[in-house]
C-alpha cells in the first residue's frame, strides 16, 4: 500500500481486527497514528481493542456465515487476525477469491489455529527440532503415547487453547488421568484431543519476534528483533525481559529455525510478496541446541517488554510491516515487562495503587480496560527499561505489585 486515505471518507484505508484484545488494542493504536480507519471485532462488547478504533463490532469468529457477512459488508483492505479461534477456513475462501487480503495469510491464520498444523508443519514439513510429540483423542491413547514413545515427564495441552489453559504436566503415573481431565475441561473447543509432548529440560526460553516487511525493492525481508526472555507459571506468561543474552551459536539458530517457519507461513499461493507482518516465534534452549515450540502470527504477548525497549514497539512494527511500509527493530533501550492480574471475580472493576507504581523509576503501565475481570486473567502490564535487564526486571516486577485490583465500592 503507497496511498493511504482518510478515515471515515470513501477513500479510507481500512482494517479489521479479529480479536481485540490487549495485543489488537495497541495494534489498533498504532493503525489509528497513521491515519487508517479500524474496525475492532470481537465475540463480547466493550473489548479493550474496541474501545480505540471507529467501529466496534462484535460476532462470534468461529461462525463463518458470521465472519463472511461481516468482512462484505465492512469491505475492509486488510483483516488481522489477532487470536487462533476463528473461521479460518472461511478466510482462506474469502482471500482466494480476492474479496480481502489476511495477514499474514489464510493459510498461517488456519496453520497456527491449533497446534496440531503448525506441529506437524515445523516437524514433518521443515525437519525443525521439536520435541517428542504424540496427538491422542483418548485417556487410553495418552498412556499408550506416554509408555511407547514419549515417556516422563512429559506436557499434556489441548490442542486448542492458549495461556496454558488446560495444559498439565506429568511427572508420574497416577498424574496421567488427572491432566487428561484438565485438558478436557481446558480446550477452548470441546473436540477432546490433546497433544502428549516430551518435557525439554531447557536452560531458558525465547520469543524472537521475526518481522516479514517489504524492503526498498518490493521483495519480502525478514528482520529479527532482539530476543525476549521470559517467564511462564502454569503456561502463562508473567514476565518478560528484552534482550535476553545468548551464545551466538544458539541465536545464529534460533533465527535459522524462525526463517524457515515464518518463510514457510508467509509464502503466498502466487509467488507474490505476501506474508508480511510480525511472527512471535517460541523457542526452547540449552547450550547451543535449539528447539522450536510454537509461533504466533501475529504480536506476541511477551512482546509487550517492546513498548518500553523499542523504537518501534511489536504493533507498530505489525502495523507498518503490514502496510507495506519500512520497519525497523532497533532496541532503544534494555526492559522488561510484568503483568498485571485481576486477582478478584468481577464486573468494572477499580484500580488502587496506579500513582505509587508509576513512582518506581523509569517505569510504565497499561490498563487494558476489560469490562470483566477474573483472578487469573490479564488486566495490565507494567513496563521497566533500563540499562541493566535485570534492575529492569526488579522495577517492573515492582510496579505491578504496587497496582491492587479490587471490587469496586
Ligand atoms: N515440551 C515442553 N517442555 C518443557 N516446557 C514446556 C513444553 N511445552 C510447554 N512448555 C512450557 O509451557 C509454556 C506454554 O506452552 P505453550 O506450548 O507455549 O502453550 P500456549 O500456547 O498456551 O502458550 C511454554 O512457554 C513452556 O514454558
Ligand atoms: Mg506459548
Amino acid at each position: 500500500m503507497t496511498t493511504f486515505g482518510t478515515p471515515l471518507s470513501p477513500h479510507a484505508t481500512k482494517v479489521m481486527l479479529l480479536g481485540s484484545g490487549e495485543l489488537g488494542k495497541e495494534v489498533l493504536i498504532a493503525l489509528q497514528r497513521l491515519g487508517v480507519e479500524t474496525i475492532a471485532v470481537d465475540r463480547y462488547d466493550n473489548a479493550p481493542g474496541q474501545q480505540v478504533a471507529h467501529h466496534a463490532r462484535t460476532i462470534t469468529m468461529s461462525d463463518p456465515a458470521q465472519l463472511k457477512a461481516l468482512i462484505e459488508k465492512e469491505k475492509p483492505d486488510l483483516v488481522v487476525p489477532e487470536i487462533e479461534a476463528i473461521a479460518t477456513g472461511m478466510l482462506e475462501e474469502l482471500e482466494a477469491l480476492g474479496v480481502v487480503r489476511v495477514i499474514p495469510t489464510a493459510r498461517a491464520a488456519r496453520l497456527t489455529m491449533d497446534r496440531e498444523g503448525i506441529r506437524r508443519l515445523a516437524a514433518e514439513t521443515l525437519a525443525l527440532p521439536t520435541s517428542p510429540y504424540v496427538f491422542c483423542d483418548s485417556l487410553e491413547e495418552l498412556q499408550a503415547a506416554i509408555d511407547s514413545k514419549i515417556g516422563y515427564p512429559c506436557v499434556v495441552k489441548p490442542v486448542m487453547s492458549s495461556s496454558g489453559k488446560g495444559q498439565s504436566k506429568i511427572a508420574l503415573p497416577k498424574d496421567v488421568a488427572p491432566a487428561w481431565e484438565h485438558a478436557m475441561a481446558g480446550g477452548r473447543v470441546s473436540h477432546g484431543r490433546v497433544i502428549v509432548e516430551g518435557f525439554v529440560d531447557f536452560d531458558y526460553e525465547i520469543t524472537l519476534l521475526t518481522v516479514r516487511a517489504l524492503g526498498a525493492d518490493g521483495q519480502v525481508e525478514t528482520h529479527f528483533c532482539e530476543p525476549i526472555g521470559h517467564l511462564q507459571v502454569s503456561g502463562d506468561y508473567v514476565e518478560s525481559w528484552q534482550p535476553h543474552p545468548m551464545r551466538p551459536a544458539a541465536l545464529e539458530r534460533s533465527r535459522e529455525i524462525a526463517r524457515a517457519v515464518t518463510g514457510n507461513l508467509g509464502a503466498g499461493l502466487d509467488g507474490k510478496p505476501s506474508g508480511l507482518g510480525v511472527f512471535g516465534v517460541e523457542l526452547f534452549v540449552k547450550g547451543d541446541d535449539v528447539w522450536f515450540s510454537e509461533v504466533s502470527p501475529r504480536p506476541h504477548d511477551t512482546g509487550m517488554v517492546t513498548l518500553c525497549t523499542q523504537w518501534q514497539n511489536e504493533f507498530e512494527l505489525h502495523a507498518r510491516a503490514i502496510l507495506g511500509l519500512p520497519v525497523s527493530t532497533a532496541l532503544k533501550s534494555p526492559g522488561a515487562s510484568a503483568v498485571i492480574y485481576g486477582g478478584v471475580d468481577a464486573a468494572g472493576i477499580v484500580f488502587d495503587g496506579v500513582a505509587d507504581a508509576l513512582s518506581v523509576p523509569n517505569t510504565d503501565i497499561r490498563l487494558f480496560g476489560k469490562p470483566e475481570s477474573f483472578v487469573r486473567r490479564r488486566m495490565g502490564v507494567a513496563l521497566a527499561f533500563d540499562a541493566d535487564v535485570e534492575v529492569a526486571r526488579t522495577r517492573a516486577r515492582l510496579a505491578a505489585s504496587k497496582v491492587r485490583p479490587r471490587v469496586a465500592g
